[in-house]
């Protein structure tokens, strides 16, 4: 191929089919109601079925379009499925998904504000609401980064960053952090990354982290410069006693980072807001609009009660970038990225779309649909609940079963494609666990399956 050739912007030739075709099948996915049979296969699976898909000289849109529509999207599971209570499941709304592709379409650069202005406006509008529930002064603000994981990381390293800036140095015995057991396992990870110690704090009777005893952890060790708080644990959806922790942390002049990466959308939740009481006295959140908040994958709200110091934190300079635009506030100054796409926008559009208070109508129906779900369980003989639900995650046991039962049953519904639950373990004993964040999901088609549960026999 000679230079011309290469410089033609003819090399991939006329692709509008191309882009009408791939349009057409996302349409078509979108409004398709998801199959609560797909699931992951095995690679050799996948490798017998989808063949060789790269090759020199490429096997054409046609094909690699009917490939991941016949073999591989199949192979992927169905967040949005309404029985899909596994993990922390998504149900984005076709409003966000279909942005999404058009968050694409405009291929912004959004980490700086020269060249992503407009998208960067309308998620800083998106932000402004989780200020707002946050109850957080205006001078706050935030960004959008890839999940949970990437944002307690990011929010972590600014505190950090501001404790070595007062304290000068690196502490004797070097830097710690607290939290409760519960907390999510990416605060260790981020711990890892940023090679600090995890003192794990003990908790309520409830499961909660308080402010008591916060004191004392501060006192024993020095170099603690974070304590993070759930707003929502993973596990149970344990909200932490954020007012009497952010009074300890204020008090004795410590950052405190909330993690509201599943919870955090019950902000929005009129009926369970008292439980975030404190929330406004904290220095750094996250919440996940791919959780709870109806958009798709992937997307973390990050934000900092002052932006200054994610900004010392977080800033990349280099000869290159000498000419940014430091006057505005630059995403990229806000978390560990540089190059990022605009992932608040599909959320900022179904907001928009939407309004708030159908957002907040959503969220109460994944908590009324979860207490719902619990009272059967409680009323039930066969059946006993671990405690009431505080947001959405429902945790029960079998008492007749062994954790074989338990495996052998959540396994046999997931391939039948009846209900996606499965067991975790509560007080060092197996239980079923049920997340609700999708508004579509029939809790009397949960107490059905979950009444079936007095007949049910491995076969
Ligand atoms: C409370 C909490 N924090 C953090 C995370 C990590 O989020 P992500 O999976 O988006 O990285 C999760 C994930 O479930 C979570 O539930």
């Amino acid at each position: 191929m000679d230079q011309n050739q290469a410089n033609d912007a003819s090399v991939w030739g006329d692709e509008t089919d191309i882009a009408a075709r791939v349009l057409a099948w996302a349409t078509d996915r979108i409004t398709k109601e998801p199959d609560p049979h797909a699931t992951a296969q095995r690679a050799d699976h996948l490798r017998l079925h989808a063949g060789t898909t790269i090759t020199e000289d490429g096997v054409g849109a046609e094909s690699a379009l009917d490939v991941f529509d016949r073999v591989l999207a199949p192979a992927t599971r169905a967040q949005a499925d309404p029985l899909n209570l596994a993990y922390i499941p998504s149900a984005p709304t076709q409003a966000a998904i279909a942005f999404d592709i058009a968050a694409s379409a405009a291929n912004v650069f959004a980490g700086h504000w020269e060249a992503g202005a407009g998208a960067i406006h309308a998620e800083n509008e998106a932000l402004e609401w989780i200020r707002e529930l946050l109850g957080w002064p205006n001078t706050a603000g935030g960004t959008f980064v890839a999940g949970g994981t990437s944002g307690n990381l990011s929010a972590l390293h600014a505190a950090r960053t501001h404790a070595w800036n007062r304290l000068g140095e690196r502490p004797l015995g070097g830097w710690a952090i607290a939290c409760a057991a519960s907390a999510h396992s990416s605060i260790r990870s981020a711990a890892k990354v940023l090679d600090v110690d995890v003192i794990e704090l003990p908790v309520a009777h409830d499961g909660r982290l308080t402010g008591e005893g916060l004191a004392d952890a501060l006192t024993a060790r020095p170099g603690l410069f974070a304590v993070v708080a759930s707003a929502g644990s993973t596990n149970a959806g344990i909200v932490d006693d954020l007012a009497s922790v952010s009074k300890a942390c204020v008090e004795l002049d410590i950052w405190l980072h909330v993690d509201g990466a599943y919870g955090g959308a019950a902000l929005a939740a009129p009926s369970v807001r008292h439980l975030f009481s404190g929330i406004e006295k904290a220095n750094s959140f996250i919440v996940d609009p791919h959780k709870w908040l109806f958009a798709p994958y992937d997307s973390c709200a990050l934000m900092y009660r002052d932006t200054h110091q994610a900004k010392n934190a977080h800033a990349q300079t280099a000869h290159y970038l000498d000419s940014v635009d430091r006057e505005q506030t630059n995403p990229s100054d806000l978390a560990i990225q540089l190059s990022r796409r605009a992932r608040g926008l599909p959320f900022w559009f179904s907001l928009a779309t939407h309004g708030t208070k159908k957002y907040a109508t959503a969220v109460e129906i994944s908590i009324s649909n979860a207490r719902q779900v619990a009272n059967h369980i409680n009323e039930s003989s066969h059946l006993s609940l671990i405690a009431q639900p505080m947001l959405s995650i429902v945790l029960f046991e079998v008492p007749a079963w062994s954790d074989d039962d338990y495996q052998a049953w959540s396994s046999t519904q997931s391939r039948n494609g009846r209900i996606l639950c499965i067991p975790t373990k509560w007080d060092g004993r197996t239980v079923l666990r049920l997340a609700f964040v999708n508004p579509r999901t029939d809790a009397d088609v949960v107490t059905q399956i979950l009444d079936e549960i007095a007949d049910w026999r491995v076969h």
